[in-house]
């Protein structure tokens, strides 16, 4: 391992964007954009420090192996990778939003989640809905999606979804309401173990600058 180079995976979108002013604060600028550029390595102003673009449930997977010193992911994708090997030092408090339960406009959630019954859940997130809802004793049955959840239930796939949810507006404009939260979500910083060893002095100065953008936001 070259202790002198480091790399961050982030994914497009929403994770890039809110972490280009963290990596400012720690005098770090991203040279090329991930929107128009197709490099998946994209150079900063700091020759040893390098950016991967990875698909964000990917980015705890580059972390874990090494083939990421540290990355930036959403506390939904880190309970379902499970966090091995990964060190979380720092909620970032950017990506905000909730993990949810909702189901179609007029449906009697209420009434179909008494214990002993049986639900039919789609979902991205198998190990939260899993893990939520056995801890109020419903059976589900769970329909593994990879994005579009709400769809699910206007098609008659699921009678609910287990989605993130922030403005409500994509729940809105598809007749679908939230019938019941199960956490908060917000993006964190993850460190490859090892490399929280072997890099620290190169790692420590950016951790602290990240903590310090965080704290102020
Ligand atoms: P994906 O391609 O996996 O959907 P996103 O960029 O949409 O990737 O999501 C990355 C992370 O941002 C998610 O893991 C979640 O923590 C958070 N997130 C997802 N949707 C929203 C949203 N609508 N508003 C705020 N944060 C969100
Ligand atoms: C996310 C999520 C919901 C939507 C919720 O989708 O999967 O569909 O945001 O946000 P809202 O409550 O503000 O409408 P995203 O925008 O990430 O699209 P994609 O993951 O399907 O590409
Ligand atoms: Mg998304």
């Amino acid at each position: 391992m070259e202790t002198n180079q480091l790399i961050l995976a982030l994914s497009k979108g929403r994770i890039f964007e809110d972490t280009v002013p963290l990596l400012a604060e720690a005098g770090i600028t991203v040279t090329e954009n991930p929107e128009t550029s197709r490099k998946l390595i994209l150079p900063t102003n700091d020759p040893n420090v390098r950016v991967i673009i990875v698909r964000a449930t990917d980015v705890p997977t580059y972390v874990q192996h090494g083939a990421a010193d540290f990355g930036v992911a959403g506390k939904d994708v880190l309970l379902e990778h499970g966090g091995e090997g990964l060190y979380q030092p720092i909620d970032l408090e950017i990506a905000k939003c909730r993990m949810s339960v909702a189901v179609k406009a007029g449906f009697d959630y209420a009434n179909a989640v008494h214990p002993g019954a049986r639900l039919r859940v789609a979902t991205k997130f198998i190990e939260t809905a899993r893990q939520h809802f056995a801890s109020k004793g419903v059976h589900v049955d769970l329909i593994k999606l990879y994005g579009s959840m709400e769809l699910a239930p206007l098609v008659g796939l699921s009678d609910a979804i287990v989605d993130v949810v922030s403005t409500g507006s994509t729940l809105r404009a598809n007749n679908l309401v939230e019938v019941e939260e199960i956490m908060e979500i917000s993006s964190r910083l993850v460190v490859n173990q090892a490399a929280l060893k072997l890099k620290r002095e190169r790692l420590q100065p950016i951790l602290e600058a990240f903590a310090r953008a965080a704290n102020r936001s």
